[in-house]
């Protein structure tokens, strides 16, 4: 297992252009079973998690391949509707396939995904929503088994809005009979992106964006291209890494339109951000100041931004409470950046970061993809040596974060064990 070694304390400066984003990438892949034909995305980041998302394609019978951010998904045949637990387990998002099989094909077996680092993570709203769509539901040896004689449009009024539930929702709901109406839906730009490509496949979707979505199913979905929109966790992690570093970086190919929340917060602690429609400069000079955070559902301030701004306020200058809503236990970091010398006390889902004027180079074990940047984070500002570990984690989520890193004056290899 690979690692990576970074000697701090670094200032960041330079450009860092932005990948397409994870969490939209995988919604578009899985669409892609509903139209039985060949589709092209661009803008594909080179992940982890693209590679294992082609594999559950491929388990499927659809061939994918992946060249120079072009991803060719061939859709025409489809030999099993089973996505294993081997996949499944490494990837919760496999379940994205379930909504698609079961509204082309009546039927799917997905393994149930199980917890995850940072707690339960349930899929009921994923299941209450295919039985809305006339799905008859079972778990059966640690799988999801559905099936649906008649696929049929309904309602589903969401307890929270979920993303992955909204996803797997709409997906079925594009080749159900008649209209599904999703009250509550997630609203991040991901699902904007999703209905956008289903809408260019032929499918009438009104409201995308807001908390209800209404779709008028087709009886078949045209093959379409799609191009990526930019990842608004990397860009959100690059300004991070601007303003704990003291650094001016510009980042390029970015919606900061879609990024509302964590650029306020970064003006908040002291950060100069100036946007185009596409760009965003981030000069971080000065003490950072300590800020409040409380995460929620898009468009406030986002779960997967909270580790990163945690380890930016690590050396802030007075204390912060981070209020965590969406995953209450999502505090894997908290342990590994206290090794950096960081003051941080955890009380249910609130963090309180009392900040410390430096930090020290430790060695640390990434456990998640976000709680992973956040560490690497820690490594550019802390003095001597970092090494993090089972980096694995972000390059599920980071395309090339080494040399993008390296490219702004960060001194970070990537070492073997
Ligand atoms: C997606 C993102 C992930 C992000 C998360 C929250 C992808 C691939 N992943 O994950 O990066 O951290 O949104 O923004 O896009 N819930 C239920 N029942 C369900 C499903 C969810 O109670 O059936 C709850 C969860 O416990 C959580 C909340 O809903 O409290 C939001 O989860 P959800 O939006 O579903 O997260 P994911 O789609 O898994």
């Amino acid at each position: 297992m690979d690692s990576f070694i970074i000697r701090g304390p670094c200032r960041l400066e330079g450009k860092v252009k932005i990948s397409g984003a994870k969490n939209a990438m995988l919604p578009l892949m899985a669409a892609t079973i509903l139209t039985g034909g060949r589709c092209v995305l661009d803008n594909v980041p080179d992940l982890r998690d693209t590679r294992t998302m082609m594999k559950v394609l491929e388990m499927l019978g659809i061939p994918a391949g992946l060249e120079d951010g072009v991803l060719s998904i061939d859709a025409t045949e489809v030999t099993s509707f089973e996505a294993p637990y081997d996949l499944v387990r490494t990837m919760r998002a496999s379940i994205y396939v379930l909504g698609p099989l079961l509204a082309r094909f009546g039927r799917a077996r997905v393994s149930m995904p199980g917890g995850c680092a940072w707690g339960p993570r349930p899929v009921d709203l994923h299941f209450k929503g295919m039985m809305a769509l006339g799905a008859e539901m079972k778990i059966d040896h640690g799988y999801i088994d559905a099936r649906a004689d008649r696929r049929r449009g309904g309602e589903v009024i969401l307890a929270v809005p979920s993303v992955g539930a909204t996803v797997n929702i709409l997906l079925a709901a594009s080749l159900a009979d008649g209209e599904t109406v999703i009250e509550n839906a997630a609203r991040e730009p991901e699902i904007s992106a999703l209905a956008g490509a289903l809408r260019c496949a032929g499918v009438e979707i009104e409201g995308d964006g807001t908390s209800t979505i209404r779709v008028q199913g087709r009886k078949s979905i045209e093959p379409f291209s799609h191009t990526v929109i930019p990842d608004r966790i990397e860009a959100g992690t690059y300004a991070a890494a601007a303003r704990i570093t003291g650094g001016d970086g510009t980042i390029e190919n970015c919606r900061p339109a879609h990024m509302h929340a964590v650029i306020d917060k970064l003006e908040a602690c002291g950060a100069e951000v100036s946007v185009t429609e596409n760009t965003m400069r981030i000069v971080g000079t000065g003490k950072i100041s300590s800020v409040d955070i409380e995460t929620g559902y898009y468009p406030s301030f986002p779960t997967d931004m909270q580790a990163q701004m945690m380890a930016v306020l690590c050396i802030a200058d007075g204390a912060s409470a981070i209020v965590e809503h969406v995953y209450p236990d999502r505090f894997t970091h908290v342990p590994e950046l206290r090794r950096f010398g960081a003051r941080v006390t955890l009380d249910g889902s609130v963090a309180v970061v009392s900040g410390v004027p430096r930090l020290e180079g430790a060695p640390v074990m990434a456990t998640d993809i976000r709680a992973s940047s956040a560490l690497l984070l820690a490594g550019l500002v802390a003095d001597g040596e970092t090494k993090v570990l089972r980096i694995y984690h972000i390059e599920r989520g980071y395309e090339d974060i080494e040399n993008k890193f390296r490219a702004l004056g960060a001194e970070i290899e990537r070492v073997a064990g």
